[in-house]
């Protein structure tokens, strides 16, 4: 190490995916100089058979990379529907049968790309120790445990509360090393309008949407005086429904939130098209994220 140069690891955070992914994004990663990948899930539309092909492409990355899922990955469109659908909840747990096995195929499918939820990893990182705390997979936003007959039976997680007593004992089997937490939707306490970071905006009541349970964790370790650098996750599409831009990053409280989720992640700008996603360079006490559309 250069005396006085801090170490930095340069991480690649890959918003909802949507199916917007093909061969040069793969080329690109290859060869972007990237430690690590972190995708916030969403790989999927309406379909699972597409999602498993985009997760069989990203086998073809030949650097670390992991994926958390989102509620478009082992849903098919009905569990999906009856998921966001107040009508059809009573529907959720009979419809939420072969979720176990689609989520298998999806973890097969992705090969050495590391399918993760409720875990924590340690990875030093361009020099850079880190404990990367993965939360709540298929998380539908709101105060409502989307998938929870599945949570309860792969997860032992039956409640929202019980998902934040899984996230703090995450955080508290941290080392000293900083955490990063990965997660498909962000964390409450960040706004209650419509356009805020994880805010609702597909509902006349405009309120904050982010999950519960993450700003707890986040909260659990920041008061035991864990250095918490960032979270990144996605989920809330950053063009609200209304047409609004939310904020892709804020800072609250020394952490830095990143939300991913531009949507689609493939676009034409100025003739050519372009993909999305977001460079997060950490040091052991800082993080920084930049949007990059290459
Ligand atoms: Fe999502």
């Amino acid at each position: 190490m250069n005396e006085g140069i801090a170490q930095t690891a340069t991480i690649g955070v890959i918003g909802d995916v949507h199916l917007f992914w093909d061969g040069q994004d793969v080329s690109f990663f290859n060869d972007g100089g990237y430690d690590l990948l972190l995708f916030v899930g969403d790989l999927a539309g309406y379909t699972q058979l597409r999602g498993l092909r985009v997760a069989r492409s990203l086998q073809k990355l030949r650097i670390p990379a992991m994926c958390i899922p989102g509620n478009h990955d082992g849903l098919h469109a009905f569990q999906l529907g009856a998921e966001i659908t107040p009508r059809a909840h009573r529907l959720r747990n009979v419809l939420s049968l072969g979720q176990a096995s689609r989520c298998r195929s999806l973890d097969r499918a992705l090969g050495h790309v590391e399918l993760v939820a409720y875990c924590r990893r340690r990875l030093t990182l361009g020099g850079v120790p880190l404990n990367i705390v993965v939360g709540r997979p298929h998380s539908i936003g709101g105060r409502r445990l989307a998938c929870i007959r599945y949570l309860a039976e792969h997860y032992g997680i039956d409640s929202m509360e019980a998902s934040a007593a899984r996230l703090r004992s995450l955080v508290d089997a941290c080392d000293a090393a900083p955490i990063l937490f990965l997660a498909h939707n962000g964390p409450s306490g960040l706004g209650e309008r419509a356009s805020s970071i994880w805010g609702c905006d597909f509902r006349k009541k405009e309120e904050d949407w982010g999950d519960r349970d993450l700003e707890d964790a986040v909260r659990h370790a920041r008061g035991n005086g864990r250095s918490v650098l960032a979270a990144v996750a996605g989920h809330m599409h950053r063009k609200t429904k209304s047409g609004k831009l939310r904020p892709g990053q804020i800072e609250k409280d020394g952490v830095l939130y990143v939300n991913a989720a531009e949507v689609p992640r493939h676009r034409h700008i100025d003739g050519r098209k372009r993909r999305h996603h977001v460079k997060l360079t950490v040091t052991e006490t800082t993080a920084n994220a930049e949007d990059v559309w290459v």
